[in-house]
């Protein structure tokens, strides 16, 4: 914790230097400690006792902290030519690879190849801006086992550093106008956007409605992964609509939300796909969960890849896991590159089992991008609510109804 910025912008480098530094600003260690590390800026009365005792500026501390406010950026800008001067001659730290990660192919398809291996060795070797569609879902740092044995449970500052790098490099690989989608839990989600703001097009933030931990005391219930989904320029190159199936009642088939007269004006594609989906299953069946606990549903990959890529663009995603996105890029007639760090005898054992996973994919896709699925459409009539069919047959009858109505009338206006 001595090696940390805020501790060692104000000197602090050991047990004992903390406890007098602590009484003499007055400010308990519990709390020194926490600002030092989550790398926060004190508060004002805070920084207030630190300043009157060690007489750091608000700037000084700042700068050594990393903390770039809009202010301080200004300033960098201003001073740019003489910090350029002094900062340019430094040495760039090249990444030193393992041998032992080095990636080699493991298993090939016609469209796609699935290495073994690091990621970011992999993505050095990848031609730069020639993929269409990146999906990343990286460990969260949850301190899970991995089969591949890598530790998830390293400092925030040591994540957050790993992030950014293969974060940089995946922004390399895409192409103009490729999309990027990154799953991560909410909090590391903020890191990872504050370093694709720099570089790409923010799309969304989907919140993808999936309880993933019990509730904790003091803290809402976390419910939902976040999806950042950004674009390398202003325009995707591809961006096909998706659509959904109207939510109705789970007992009685009938309408939630009251559409009044403007039913028959209801896409029969379905209702547009928002920005909060609702509808992706953990995968718990045992028929459908071909590995750990990280796997990802096919309708999740089937949704991103549909949406932003065509038949014969590129897909990668540096994460294998069960290769999910690596099955679904396949079945969707992509082509992929995929890696994982640990062993892919499990991906590849998906990929010999791939016809039950074509059906499932097939399923997922009679079931969008329409108003009402067969299922829906034959409990709606077996309960007598509305369909499509039904509304323009109540529509020719109420027009005939209205022309006999207006005979009737003018008959009786004449007599
Ligand atoms: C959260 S899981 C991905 C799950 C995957 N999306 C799925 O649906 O099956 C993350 C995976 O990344 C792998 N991994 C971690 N570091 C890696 C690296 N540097 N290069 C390649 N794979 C890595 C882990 O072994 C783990 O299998």
């Amino acid at each position: 914790m001595f090696d940390k910025a805020f501790f060692k912008a104000l000197n602090i480098t050991s047990d004992s230097s903390l406890r007098s530094f602590s009484k003499s600003v007055k400010i308990n260690l519990t709390k020194l400690r926490y600002y030092n590390e989550k790398n926060i800026f004190p508060s004002h009365s805070d920084f207030q006792a630190i300043n009157s005792i060690t007489g750091i500026s608000e700037l000084e501390l700042k700068l050594n902290m990393g903390i770039l406010d809009k202010n301080i950026i200004n300033l960098i800008q201003q001073h740019s030519n003489n910090i350029y001067g002094i900062i340019k001659n430094t040495e760039k730290n090249k990444p030193i690879y393992n041998e032992n990660t080095k990636p080699t192919l493991q298993f090939n398809t016609d469209l796609g190849k699935l290495f073994q291996g690091d990621c970011l060795q992999l993505m050095d070797s990848i031609e730069k801006e020639s993929i269409d569609l990146i999906f990343a879902d990286p460990p969260f740092n949850l301190d899970k086992k991995y089969e591949s044995g890598m530790n998830d449970k390293i400092s925030d500052d040591e994540y957050l550093q790993w992030t950014e790098q293969w974060v940089l490099k995946c922004i390399d690989l895409l192409k103009e106008g490729g999309s990027l989608f990154i799953w991560n839990l909410p909090k590391w989600n903020t890191h990872i956007a504050s370093i694709l703001n720099k570089y790409l097009d923010f799309r969304h933030w989907i919140a993808a409605d999936i309880k993933y931990r019990l509730p904790i005391k003091n803290r809402l219930y976390p419910a939902h992964y976040g999806l950042l989904y950004y674009t390398k320029g202003e325009k995707p190159s591809v961006f096909n609509e998706q659509r959904l199936p109207l939510q109705i009642c789970r007992h009685c088939a009938g309408d939630i939300h009251d559409y009044g007269g403007y039913k028959d004006k209801l896409n029969l594609k379905g209702i547009n796909l928002s920005d909060i989906w609702l509808d992706i299953p953990p995968v718990r069946h045992s028929k459908y969960k071909t590995r750990g606990s990280n796997e990802l549903s096919l309708k999740l990959l089937e949704r991103i890849i549909s949406l932003a890529s065509n038949e014969g663009d590129t897909v990668f995603d540096p994460f294998g896991g069960s290769g999910s996105t690596y099955i679904a890029a396949e079945i969707l007639k992509r082509k992929w590159i995929g890696v994982e760090l640990g062993s892919t005898e499990s991906i590849i054992n998906r990929f010999n089992e791939i016809d039950w996973q074509i059906e499932y994919i097939k399923d997922v896709q009679r079931n969008s991008n329409t108003l009402f699925t067969e299922e829906m459409k034959n409990k709606r009539i077996k309960h007598n609510h509305w369909i499509p069919e039904t509304l323009s047959k109540e529509k020719v009858i109420s027009k005939k109804k209205e022309k006999q109505m207006a005979l009737e009338l003018s008959s009786n206006s004449e007599n």
